[in-house]
């Protein structure tokens, strides 16, 4: 079939295409140790679900205006500066189908073929993709295990060219759990004022950072506001993925570029999601400590688990749900152990295929010789997925 070159530019996301091979396994009744998932197990919270259920028995659901309620865009607002301390008013403020339908419009409505987009790797799938689509190139800048996964100021000021149109900076990040810290954030502000560069910051997994990190806004800093464009959601804050429902926050002239741009095409998002995501912004914050808590145990067990596993290195991760092992060791001969496969795309799928964990290949991140395991699963399902990771590796090593 003839398709456009545009849509022939990207691929579909990676980690969908393992949950898609997970899913077929447990459909014919295999027990898989799925890592795969990147959201929440925990569900969405009753006073949110109550919410939904009165606007839909008051007949919520009609077209909205296609930038959102005005309710939900103050609440936005006012919530972003309680938590995190920003100062944006509605006008400012977009509602879409998702954090990814923001970043996909923001891409739209800024970048163009010729223009640079800096992503930090390892990165999330989707980024590349999403600015290839708007007809731009991604350029990447390495970062260390050694920093955390935290991008510094300088690598990005010398990845910068004439062509830089952005930065996306995701913080804590999927897939490595890395967080910037506040200052380095402000230098790399800095330097984006100075090249003119917008910065955009993904800020989905804002509330799930672990001691010492906490909470942080790039929007919070002093005249932050024409070169910063937030992205941000409620899937993983609330648990709410399958409600669909994210928001930029950014210059009036901006929102209202991405509000023309759904009005040609998503229209507003769900009425019911909305009135939903009004109550998450409005209401009671008690559940994200008790998830946040709960994760911070996984995280705990499976970075040891990992830990403790021959030829496996994990670094702790600062935030989101996401441990991010390099088993390069095992990608080549060395230490007297032969290597196992060539590529973690082999060693994912010997794994789904042999001991039944799924896991996503650190290539879909950028990061070959890493795997990505998301811990929002109970510690059971860890505890069970490490036996036979364990069991996978000494396998390997037997056979060295
Ligand atoms: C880094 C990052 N940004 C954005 C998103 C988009 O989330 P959603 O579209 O559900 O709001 C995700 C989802 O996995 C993510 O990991």
């Amino acid at each position: 079939m003839q398709l456009t070159d545009r849509i022939n530019r990207i691929q579909i996301s990676p980690t969908a295409a393992v949950i898609a091979e997970a899913d077929k396994l447990k459909s014919r009744g295999v027990d898989v140790a799925d890592f795969g998932p990147g959201e929440p197990d925990f569900p969405t919270p009753d006073h949110i679900k109550n919410a939904a259920i009165k606007a839909i028995e008051e007949n919520k659901s009609k077209y909205t205006p296609t930038g959102g309620i005005m309710p939900l865009r103050e609440a936005i607002c006012a919530w972003h500066k309680r938590e995190l301390g920003s100062s944006y008013e509605p006008k400012e403020c977009v509602v879409s189908v998702g954090g990814k339908h923001s970043i996909f419009n923001v891409m739209s409505v800024l970048v163009q073929k010729g223009d640079e987009v800096i992503i930090p790797a390892p990165y999330w799938v989707s980024f590349p993709d999403i600015v290839k689509y708007a007809g731009g190139t991604p350029v990447f800048v390495e970062t260390r295990p050694g920093d955390g996964f935290s991008v510094r100021a300088s690598a990005i000021e010398k990845a910068i060219t004439r062509k830089t149109r952005l930065l996306i900076l995701n913080s804590p990040s999927n897939p490595t759990g890395g967080v910037v810290p506040p200052d380095e954030f402000e230098r790399i502000l800095a330097v984006c004022k100075k090249h003119n560069v917008w910065l955009m910051g993904d800020e989905c997994y804002s509330h799930f950072t672990y001691d010492p990190h906490k909470p942080y806004s790039i929007a919070s800093a002093a005249g932050s506001k024409e070169h910063v464009i937030i992205i941000g959601s409620v899937s993983k804050t609330f648990a709410m993925t399958g409600w669909r429902i994210g928001y930029t926050l950014g210059p009036e002239a901006l929102i209202q570029a991405l509000i023309k741009l759904q009005s040609q095409s998503t229209s507003n998002a769900t009425s019911i999601a909305q009135y939903a995501a009004l109550e998450a912004m409005r209401g009671t914050m008690e559940t994200v400590p008790v998830m946040l808590a709960e994760y911070a145990k996984r995280r705990k067990r499976i970075v040891e688990g990992l830990r403790a596993i021959p030829g496996v290195t994990c670094e702790w991760p600062g935030g989101a749900f996401y441990a991010f092992p390099d088993i390069s060791a095992h990608l080549s001969n060395g230490a007297g152990r032969p290597a196992l496969a060539k590529t973690c795309t082999e060693i994912s799928r010997m794994l789904l295929e042999r001991v039944h964990v799924a896991v996503v290949p650190g290539e879909a991140f950028g990061a070959p010789g890493y795997l990505r395991l998301s811990y929002a699963t109970s510690i059971e399902r860890i505890e069970e997925g490490l036996r036979r990771l364990e069991r996978f590796f000494a396998r390997a090593e037997a056979a060295s």
